[in-house]
């Protein structure tokens, strides 16, 4: 996260009622078919926050009626903010989770629901709950996910982490379509979560209803949404964007960009709207759009697909850039449209775009202006669907499953209190399961750990709002004999496993804490992870806030006085060489740079952690999916690839330790030749900040597809100057290397404070200077070879 620019933009402004509704007792009521979260037994805490704080919150148990008529706005709000938890004038809060829960029925709000920091509203998949404006709505949004109380809004959006909502119909029309009325309002950042929602909105001529508004942030990743209706279905800016699986039907314009620097749209469906996608805020002069990457998509009977304002002259030069591939089209006359004109034609019938941008390419020689066709990535066949697309899989919710299906941890034995050692009752519970075809609940809570938690093949662990496995403790202290956390599989292991919806931390000094060795082979089905986020430090309990860890730019760091209690890790996810076919989706791997629970404002609460390594894969098989991942503050690097092959990475996402080069990467892990870490070597003194850790690193890696990368490195020993937009880009020399025998397709390389954008074997391809854009520098599309 880093608390960046937000162009202005108009803004509506939210409304919150504050009623106080006594829980009433839940009517029994048949609310169809049910869903086991609803009727599992609710045991989550929050050990670290207040005692007795309920972390389940069924909107029934509220007073919610959810019948069509009665007005349940008081009872919602009530179920969100009940039990002190984190709104109003809150700076950020990871003790106070919640599940705010809606069963099947029709849910009438009269003014928006305040969406407290750290919830996950969730319905019940099988019947989806309606939650439905009523003609008399006031409030600019019906969810309002951060409201403006005053002149901003009340979290900084690059902030709003451990955030979901899931399983429900958003729909306002009985409000007139004069009315201007969003069904959510989501500036947010990463570990964030809309899943399997429909927005149902006047569809008529001149409705002013949206369905999604968001405005600010950096996150993130959303999938499987349907609009109907609605003048922008999705009115949208932010750092940067998954979004996989949404359909549009009927609206005025689909999808439309304050602002962005890069935006990965994957299986995407348009049909029947005036305009597909706009990204032509600013026009000519003063673009801000950064770039968007669309593939795997179809739009149909839409008279134009894209506008846009890029031009030879237009402003910042690479504003605008667009790539596109394998997007199917029917009735689409343009396919671009541009300020010249059209500038991809499309079809009266049906056509394939099957690879086609604009902006600034490498080939890797550049940088050459274009607007034109390009030839499409060679897809690996392991990593597609049957239709040639690439392989997706949406968070699993076994929404299918009984609740006998379930074997909670906690009536498991373990406690989850944060303090009881929970090792041995954790893996009795998990090898157990496996061999019962049960699914692991990890109720709400923190579990500490001593020693290596094992996964076996045909494990299946998800977990209530962000539950904590947390290492502590001599056994994952040792830098020289690093060990894993959760090591999923051993040494040639086979079969599958899908993990989903918690985290892994550790606990004070963890020098040899490898978060997650990924060891599994998987053949018929891939394994997957799915918001399972490494967080470091920074929360309550982790013994790493600004207590023992501030950050201490004044001061010289060196190999001597490093603090060795501010060691969080040695590497945060190792993909080694017998693991394949494993798909991760919205995973945030993430040493925290400040510290969640105090609460100053925005920059007060800064620390220095110490990691050394982020997300290294060294699979031989590779067939590895990277969808909305980021990987954040590590020493050596952030994502590292070492003799793979076959991966797939939509809109990766970096951001380089903020405290480099004070001290200097090389501080304070030893260099490790057997997992081929960088040495540095290449630095001589002669450079700037060549010393800092590096985004993205590739040796010997083949068939590596980049569907929009940020590679951001912000600050140089905590001063912003270094990134500053049109100035000198040099907060560190260089972010991106490819190395030995490598080839790698990018599209849309967005890099920000790196002097030079990618590096070839130690000398650069790419100056920032040649590639200006509206915060980033950006890159269309670049080939290696
Ligand atoms: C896309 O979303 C729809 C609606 O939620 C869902 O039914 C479908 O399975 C999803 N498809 C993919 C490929 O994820
Ligand atoms: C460009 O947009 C920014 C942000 O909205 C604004 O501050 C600036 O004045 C604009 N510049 C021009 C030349 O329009
Ligand atoms: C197409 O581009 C031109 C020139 O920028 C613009 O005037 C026109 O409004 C665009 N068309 C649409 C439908 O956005």
């Amino acid at each position: 996260m880093h608390l960046s620019a937000v162009l202005p933009v108009t803004l509506l402004m939210g409304s919150v009622a504050h009623g106080r509704v006594i829980p009433e007792a839940r009517a029994a009521a048949a609310d169809g078919p049910s869903f086991w979260m609803e009727s599992i037994e609710h045991q989550g805490v929050s050990p670290f926050g207040d005692s007795g704080y309920t972390v389940f919150r069924n909107v029934k148990d509220f007073g919610a009626a959810g019948d069509g008529s009665t007005d349940d706005t008081d009872a919602i709000n009530n179920a969100m903010s009940s039990g002190d938890r984190c709104g109003k004038d809150c700076f950020s809060s990871t003790t106070t989770p919640a599940i705010v829960y809606f069963p099947a029925g029709t849910y009438m709000i009269s003014a928006s629901i305040f969406d407290f920091y750290n919830t996950k509203m969730i319905g019940n998949p099988n019947a989806m709950p309606v939650i439905k404006a009523s003609s008399n709505f006031e409030g600019g949004y019906m969810i309002d996910g951060d409201p403006y109380f005053g002149e901003g809004l009340n979290w900084a959006a690059t902030t709003v982490f451990w955030r979901e909502i899931k399983n429900i119909v958003f729909d306002s029309t009985d409000v007139s379509p004069d009315t201007e009325i969003s069904g959510v309002h989501w500036p947010t950042a990463q570990a964030t979560n809309l899943q399997n929602l429909v927005f149902e909105m006047s569809a008529e001529e001149g409705t002013k209803h949206q369905g999604l508004f968001c405005e600010s942030g950096s996150a993130g990743f959303v999938s499987d949404l349907v609009f109907n209706g609605g003048k922008i279905a999705a009115a949208l800016g932010n750092q940067q964007f998954t979004m996989r699986n949404l359909t549009f039907n009927n609206a005025q314009t689909a999808i439309s960009h304050f602002w962005d620097w890069g935006w990965t749209y994957q299986g995407i469906t348009i049909n029947d709207c005036k305009l597909g996608i706009d990204i032509s805020t600013g026009g000519v002069v003063n673009g801000s759009v950064g770039s968007i990457t669309l593939f795997d998509s179809t739009i149909s009977n839409t008279p134009i697909a894209i506008n846009s304002a890029q031009s030879e002259t237009s402003l910042p030069h690479t504003a605008g850039s667009i790539i596109l591939e394998n997007v199917d089209i029917m009735n689409v006359p343009v396919v671009v449209n541009s300020t010249s004109g059209t500038v991809l034609a499309g079809s009266s019938g049906a056509d394939t775009i099957a690879g086609w941008g604009q902006g600034n390419k490498y080939t890797p020689d550049g940088p050459t202006r274009f607007q034109d066709a390009i030839k499409p990535v060679t897809r690996p066949e392991g990593l597609l669907d049957d239709k040639g697309r690439y392989y997706s899989r949406s968070k699993p919710q076994y929404e299918s499953m009984d609740v006998s299906s379930f074997a909670s941890a906690r009536a498991g034995g373990a406690k989850g209190d944060g303090t009881t050692d929970d090792t041995a009752a954790l893996q009795k519970l998990i090898d157990s399961s496996a061999s019962a075809g049960k699914i692991v609940y990890l109720d709400a809570g923190v579990y500490k750990v001593t020693k290596t938690l094992t996964i076996p093949a045909d494990t299946k662990i998800v977990g209530e709002a962000y539950p904590v496995i947390m290492s502590s403790g001599e056994f994952f202290a040792d830098q020289s004999a690093p060990k894993p956390v959760i090591q999923v599989g051993k040494e040639g292991s086979e079969g599958q496993v899908e993990l989903s919806d918690f985290l892994i931390s550790t606990q004070g000094a963890q020098a040899g804490a490898i978060l997650v060795e990924w060891n599994m082979a998987s053949t018929d089905e891939p394994s997957g992870m799915w918001e399972v986020h490494v967080r470091l430090g920074g929360f309550e309990g982790s013994m790493q806030t600004t207590a023992e860890c501030a950050k201490t730019p004044e001061m010289e760091t060196t190999a001597d006085n490093v603090k060795q209690d501010c060691i969080a890790a040695y590497m945060l996810m190792h993909v080694t060489a017998g693991a394949s076919n494993l798909y991760m989706e919205n995973c945030w791997l993430w040493v925290s740079d400040h510290d969640m629970d105090v609460q100053t404002e925005a920059d007060g609460g800064q620390i220095t952690l110490y990691s050394g390594r982020g997300l290294n894969i060294e699979s031989t098989k590779g067939n590895i999916w990277l969808s909305g991942t980021s990987v954040e503050h590590n020493v050596l690097y952030e994502y590292q690839f070492i003799s793979t092959k076959n991966i797939y990475m939509g809109q990766i996402q970096t951001e380089s330790a903020y405290y480099q080069p004070n001290p200097s990467a090389m501080i304070p892990f030893t260099v490790n030749k057997d997992l081929h870490d960088p040495d540095f070597s290449n630095c001589d003194g002669s450079k700037g900040n060549c010393e800092v850790g590096w985004g993205l690193r590739v040796v010997d890696s083949t068939d590596l597809h980049v569907y929009g990368a940020g590679l951001y490195s912000f600050f140089d020993n905590y001063d912003a100057v270094c990134s500053k937009y049109g100035g000198e880009q040099n907060c560190q020399e260089a972010i991106f290397s490819i190395e030995g025998e490598s080839s790698i397709t990018v599209y849309n390389l967005n890099v920000l404070g790196s002097t030079s954008m990618i590096d070839q074997d130690g000398k650069s391809l790419a100056s920032h200077k040649d590639n200006q854009g509206v915060f980033t520098n950006n890159i269309a599309y670049f080939v290696n070879k």
